[in-house]
């Protein structure tokens, strides 16, 4: 018997549209969903791009405006992966049409502008996601099991890092990741975000911080992105950079916890090291993207002489999602993570169970982004002022 559809609109189509296609025209294969996503129609500006990426990604449909997407009657998700500049605009129109949103993050470019997409959700009862996809990697899943099940004990000390180095050439142009007036901030809200979600998931709240931001490279060739992480220059012209290279910042928990964070892309080598390791008073935990199915593990009460960080491979049924894939040991990878995500938000929509991360912690993510900042100009400890 077929299943009803769930039909996505997806407004964008570069690297987000790519592995969020993926994601959705690969979830019914995997997961036994209530409903069966239907990539129905996608949006861009560039007709010709746009038609490719309609074919390309298997979409039914194509439009140059993104307002005829949101005011179709046959779609029920607004998918939402342009850069942060247009997510507000795009999601409280999506909201206010009465469809699910899902948001690329950072939420927002500002702190008022996240309020205004969480008002917009909330007033119109449709549901909303925010795509911080690492929380839905096996081992981050495990790992906040772990420490929920108080196997770690009080919890001492966060350290995450993103360290990525794709823009170090002085070459590489202004794409629009490195522009204030589309992106909001550099390193801090593009990879920064990400692991302060990955903080706020596992640890708790942040309370307080000190932080300081660094720009390198001040004076580029203009450019735009290509796909993925690649770009085009125009050797020919040049503008300036007004967002950070770099961010660190020291945080308090709410919980007592000590969070030591920091995110660049000057960091040579690392092409996505998302990392971070949790100390608690009965043991240790450590993750690394770029080896995301492994989750190291050190257990205080582990019988002395065979202490030491365990590494657990995190693809036994028993793992999170893992029973969903491959037999132990056959390995997943980052289009995973989106489909884990989006099968807990498909799954939400039909049964009302919970999927985060939403608007709500999209605000509190930007709430401390905003901080940071405030923290790097006054050079002093700053409160987060939770919205
Ligand atoms: N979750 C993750 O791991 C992750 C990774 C990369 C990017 N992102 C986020 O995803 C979003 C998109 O990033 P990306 O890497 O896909 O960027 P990209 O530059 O690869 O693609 C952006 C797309 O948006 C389109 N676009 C731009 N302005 C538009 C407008 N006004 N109307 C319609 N379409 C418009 C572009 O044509 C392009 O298709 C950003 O918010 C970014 O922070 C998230």
């Amino acid at each position: 018997m077929s299943k009803r559809a769930l039909r996505i609109g997806m407004i964008g189509y570069q690297f987000m549209g790519k592995a969020h296609s993926h994601a959705f025209r690969d979830l019914d294969f995997f997961f036994d969903l209530p409903v069966t996503p239907v990539l129905q129609a996608i949006a861009g500006r560039n007709e010709g791009a746009v038609r490719q990426a309609a074919e390309q990604y298997g979409f039914a449909s194509y439009d140059t405006d993104w307002r005829r997407l949101i005011e179709r009657d046959d779609i029920d998700v607004i998918d939402i992966v342009t850069p942060n500049v247009a997510h507000a605009e795009m999601a409280i129109a999506a909201a206010q049409a009465g469809k699910h949103v899902i948001c690329e993050k950072p939420l927002a470019m500002t702190v008022e502008e996240a309020v205004r997409m969480r008002e917009a959700v909330e007033k119109s009862g449709v549901r909303a996601l925010l795509c911080h996809n690492y929380r839905y990697a096996p081992a981050v899943q495990l790992a906040k099991r772990l420490i929920d099940d108080g196997r770690l004990g009080r919890i001492y000390h966060v350290r995450a890092q993103y360290l990525q180095d794709w823009i170090m050439d002085p070459n590489f142009p202004l794409v629009w990741r490195l522009r204030k007036e589309v992106t909001g901030s550099g390193a801090l809200g593009d990879i920064g975000a990400h692991i302060l979600d990955l903080a706020r998931f596992l640890v708790g709240e942040v309370r307080d911080l000190a932080a300081t931001m660094e720009t390198f490279i001040k004076e580029r060739p203009l450019g735009e992105m290509s796909g993925g992480l690649e770009a085009r220059a125009d050797r020919s012209q040049t503008g300036n950079v007004d967002v950070d290279d770099a961010v660190a910042f020291l945080t308090h928990f709410e919980n007592g916890a000590l969070g030591v964070f920091e995110a660049t892309r000057f960091a040579a080598g690392n092409r996505n090291g998302n990392r971070f390791e949790i100390n608690g008073e009965r043991g240790s935990l450590r993750w690394d993207l770029e080896n995301m199915n492994l989750l190291h593990v050190y257990l205080e009460d582990d019988e002395p002489g065979l202490q030491g960080f365990r590494t657990i491979n995190c693809t036994e049924p028993v793992h999170p999602f893992a029973d969903k894939y491959w037999p132990a040991g056959h390995i997943i990878g980052y289009e995973h993570t989106f489909m884990n995500l989006f099968a807990t938000f498909v799954k939400s929509l039909v049964d009302g169970s919970p999927c985060k991360p939403d608007f709500e912690d999209g605000v509190r993510n930007q709430c401390i982004l905003d901080t940071v900042e405030r923290s790097a100009a006054t050079k002093q400890w700053e409160t987060v002022e939770y919205r």
